[in-house]
């Protein structure tokens, strides 16, 4: 049965490599959506030669515009129903701090705040049975001692505006910024249970932790001498480390869990290839209802899902069947 996931970021590092896993299943129609058309163009071509079917769409979710104009933009095309959304695009910046188009902090407003617009915007194109998946990190974690700043949540709108200089307040951003990718993943997989419409209950999310995955673009804005040891010495640990995967590996258990049998589950986090507990932190019910209601100031939407997400596309285009059809027994 032919179906489409959307890999946010999908040029790249670790959604390149899911993208490559999903697309490995010739039933699946692969959307990588990228802010950059010419680097989105090369990955597509590397994964057609595979015999993969993949779209690519322009998205930059530093720019609220871009992520409409992309939803937009997929609904014109004609393809088989949405199974999957991956919120995988992400950046960590520890030189100077920048800005989204709408003016809040930039790793927060890419790495959460788009996705947060992306994912609800999407909601009424997901088939039946369709699946979200956040791209977290266990450096929200500060127990697993990973050599990250530990995450500081107050409030959103405090993040929105945090553009205090310099290498630890930025790595401090980042991973507050995976500490908002899992309070969405819950507090999205709870409306989305308590949803009076049957297809809105049975959409799954749930957040990924990749593991270091030494050697992708993640280190860009970090000095000459880091980044040599990010992408020629930090490699090695993968051979014999705890959660330092090859972007490879970790690529094909997103895909796992995106699209295949992990799938079941909602409002979970995994990590290391398996289900397990986030971090206290990332429990803070307060916390995540603070996020998810300024998010929706932000992004202007509804607080709660509104009764236009129950309002399936798909109903009126002759797809409805198939879709039906993706939803899970
Ligand atoms: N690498 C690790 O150790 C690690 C560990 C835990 C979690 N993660 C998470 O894994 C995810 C992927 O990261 P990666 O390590 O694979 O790094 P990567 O190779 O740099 O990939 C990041 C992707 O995000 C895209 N992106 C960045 N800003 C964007 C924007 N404004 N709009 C649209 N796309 C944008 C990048 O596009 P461009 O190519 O145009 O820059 C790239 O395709 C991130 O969410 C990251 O937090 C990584």
């Amino acid at each position: 049965m032919a179906k489409t996931i959307v890999v946010t970021g999908g040029n790249s590092g670790l959604g390149f490599e899911c993208a490559s896993a999903l697309s490995a299943d010739h039933n699946n129609v692969v959307v990588i959506a990228c802010r950059d058309t010419a680097r989105a163009n090369q990955a597509a071509q590397k994964l057609r030669q595979g015999g993969g079917r993949v779209d690519v769409l322009c998205l930059d979710l530093s720019s609220q515009p871009s992520i409409h104009a992309f939803v937009d933009a997929f609904r014109a095309r004609t393809l088989p129903p949405l199974a999957g959304i991956v919120c995988n695009a992400g950046g960590q910046n520890v030189g100077a701090p920048a800005r989204t188009a709408e003016g809040f902090e930039a790793t927060f407003g890419v790495n959460h705040l788009g996705h947060y617009l992306l994912a609800r915007l999407m909601l009424p194109d997901l088939a039946p049975g369709g699946r979200i998946t956040f791209v977290t990190s266990n450096t929200h974690d500060p127990r697993q001692k990973t050599g990250m700043p530990a995450p500081r949540y107050e409030t959103a709108e405090a993040l929105a505006h945090d553009l205090e200089p310099g290498a630890e307040p930025g790595k401090r951003r980042y991973t507050t910024s995976k500490l908002c990718n899992i309070y969405t993943a819950y507090e999205l997989a709870g409306h989305l249970a308590a949803s009076p419409d049957p297809r809105l209950q049975s959409i799954r999310v749930n957040a990924f932790d990749p593991g270091m995955m030494p050697g992708t673009g993640l280190a860009q804005t970090y000095p000459p001498v880091l980044r040599f040891a990010w992408h020629y010495v930090l490699p090695v640990l993968t051979l014999f480390k705890r959660n330092v995967n090859t972007p490879a590996r970790s690529g094909r258990r997103l895909a796992r869990l995106a699209a295949g049998s992990e799938a079941n589950a909602t409002g979970k986090y995994f990590s290391d290839g398996h289900e397990t507990l986030s971090s206290a932190l990332s429990l803070d019910r307060a916390k995540a209802l603070d996020l998810w209601n300024s998010s929706a100031d932000m992004t202007r939407l509804p607080r709660d899902l509104s009764p236009a997400s129950s309002d399936h596309p798909t109903k009126t285009d002759g797809r409805l069947n198939l879709a039906v059809a993706l939803a899970s027994p």
